[in-house]
């Protein structure tokens, strides 16, 4: 398989917070490789941003360092940072404006990466705007946390909406930018094996896992006003389900795509508190409690959560999807799982019936598809059946061809493009806080408090209830 890299035009990107977290770990890395691959031309800039002072050499030593892991060669690391530049900026003063006005060129894409607390979206659109050094086909580019619930989601989007288009407007969510995420979408819409059988009469549910190992230390303070819920289910989790539940859009096209997905999270069903169970870590070892880490002794946010969903469509009803997300559990481990119906009627004689087929869409760690099948057990001894795994690691088959990028370079390479298929939509966001708020707002009302879990477990006892109440179980993470 060969995977080709198809150039874009060049850019002025400008990138606000550009000494950041996010930037060192994940930007300045993705556009560097980006660059390596030869995606992107000389004539390209990247304006890094942000209030410290430093000077061009300064800045340009913290890209150096922000892509040292993937710096082989001196003279591409020299090449790349030539393309680098730094403006000391005040984003609510006056500091600096004029010289990014007199910095961004006139026919390339401009694009505005808004790398910062969200309280900060609406006054730098607002200043790149009045300033004049936004134009009507520039892009801006924002992360999450987009808004806290539906009246602040609603709020930045007005904000926003104030200054740019919604065509102009690139709302981050990662998850999308993941290969796999992608591939969900090829093996339903690029393949005929699957679609006829995607449905309620042949899917008896579906799992989507997000399991993480690492705690919320160093991030407590954010994490406390947010949960697992806010941080994970509402914007990650909500976009596996809303993959993997769409119906066929008519054509690959941004509108097209999001227009399905929206029509997904409206069909949701308000989810009842029964079916939902909360978590919270525990101290073990020398790893501290999930309170410890929130500098919290008191905190009743949870940091696992996991909930059985209805979508009340035609395509659905009958088939629940379990989501199920957290924080220090057994092992880092995200997947979709579709559990098919068991065959309706057994010919062997003297077997059971055997389980349904299970296709395992695996995130990460190891990218790829396993489908579970029931074939004879070899040798003799008559009819005996046993199960078989057909398995896929993307890893292996696209061996020789370029690496998959990291979910940011995808997506910062479609924001120049123009390309939004891969970004969600004002309207999206809020119909995903209109289906979460009922659902925070029940814990709070009830002042419900979450259940305690072992690090290193697979979340708290309610967990597999929920499972076990319904007849069926989770997939393990982790042997
Ligand atoms: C972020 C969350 O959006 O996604 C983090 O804020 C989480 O809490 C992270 O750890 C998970 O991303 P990934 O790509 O490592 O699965």
């Amino acid at each position: 398989m060969v995977s080709r890299v198809i150039p874009v035009s060049s850019f002025d990107l400008v990138l606000f917070g550009a000494t950041g977290d996010l930037a060192q770990r994940k930007i300045w890395p993705g556009l560097f490789h980006r660059f390596l691959a030869g995606q992107f031309d000389e004539q390209s800039r990247i304006l890094g941003v942000s209030r410290s002072e430093h000077t061009r050499e300064a800045f340009q030593a913290r890209v150096q360092k922000a892509i040292a892991e993937e710096a082989e060669n001196a003279d591409d690391v020299a090449r790349f940072l030539e393309l680098v530049d730094y403006i000391s900026l005040d984003a609510t003063g006056e500091r600096g404006w004029e010289q990014l006005a007199g910095a961004v060129r006139d026919g390339v894409v401009r694009a505005f990466y808004l790398s910062v607390a969200p309280r900060f979206f609406g006054p730098i659109a607002r200043r790149l705007q009045q300033s004049g050094v936004a134009t009507a086909d520039s892009r801006i580019v924002v992360e999450k946390p987009f808004g806290h619930d539906l009246d602040s989601a609603k709020a930045l989007n007005a904000e926003l909406s104030e200054c740019f288009e919604e065509h102009q407007i690139y709302r981050i969510d990662h998850y999308l930018g993941k290969e796999t995420v992608q591939n969900l979408m090829a093996l339903r819409f690029a393949n005929s094996l699957f679609e006829p059988l995607w449905n309620s009469s042949h899917i008896d549910h579906v799992q989507i896992t997000v399991a993480e190992s690492l705690s919320v230390d160093g991030r407590g303070e954010y994490y406390d006003q947010s949960g697992a819920m806010r941080d994970m289910v509402q914007n990650h989790l909500m976009q596996l389900l809303c993959l993997t539940a769409m119906e066929p859009p008519s054509k690959f096209t941004p509108n097209a795509v999001r227009d399905e997905k929206v029509k997904v999270i409206e069909a949701l069903e308000a989810v009842p508190v029964k079916d939902i169970a909360r978590g919270q870590y525990e101290a073990s070892g020398d790893q501290g409690s999930y309170r410890e880490h929130a500098g919290n002794e008191d905190s009743t946010t949870e940091s696992f959560v996991a909930m059985k969903v209805d979508v009340a469509n035609w395509r659905w009803a009958g088939t629940p999807f379990y989501l199920r997300t957290g924080k220090c559990l057994r092992r880092r481990m995200s997947e979709i799982s579709v559990h098919f119906r068991a065959p309706p009627h057994m010919i062997f004689p003297g077997t059971e019936t055997p389980q349904g087929n299970v296709l395992v869409i695996r995130l990460q760690p190891d990218e790829g598809m396993t489908l579970h099948t029931t074939i004879k057990d070899p040798g003799p001894g008559g009819m005996r059946l046993t199960e078989a795994s057909l398995d896929m690691t993307f890893a292996d088959s696209l061996k020789g061809s370029e690496q998959p990028q990291d979910a940011y370079e995808r997506l910062i390479m479609d924001v120049i493009r123009g390309d939004q298929t891969l970004f969600m939509r004002g309207d999206e966001v809020e119909a995903a806080w209109s289906w979460a708020d009922p659902i925070i707002a029940g814990w709070t009302d009830r002042n419900m408090k979450p259940q305690p879990y072992d690090v290193g477990s697979s979340g708290p006892e309610d967990a597999l209830l929920l499972m076990h109440r319904d007849g069926r179980r989770w997939r393990a993470i982790g042997s």
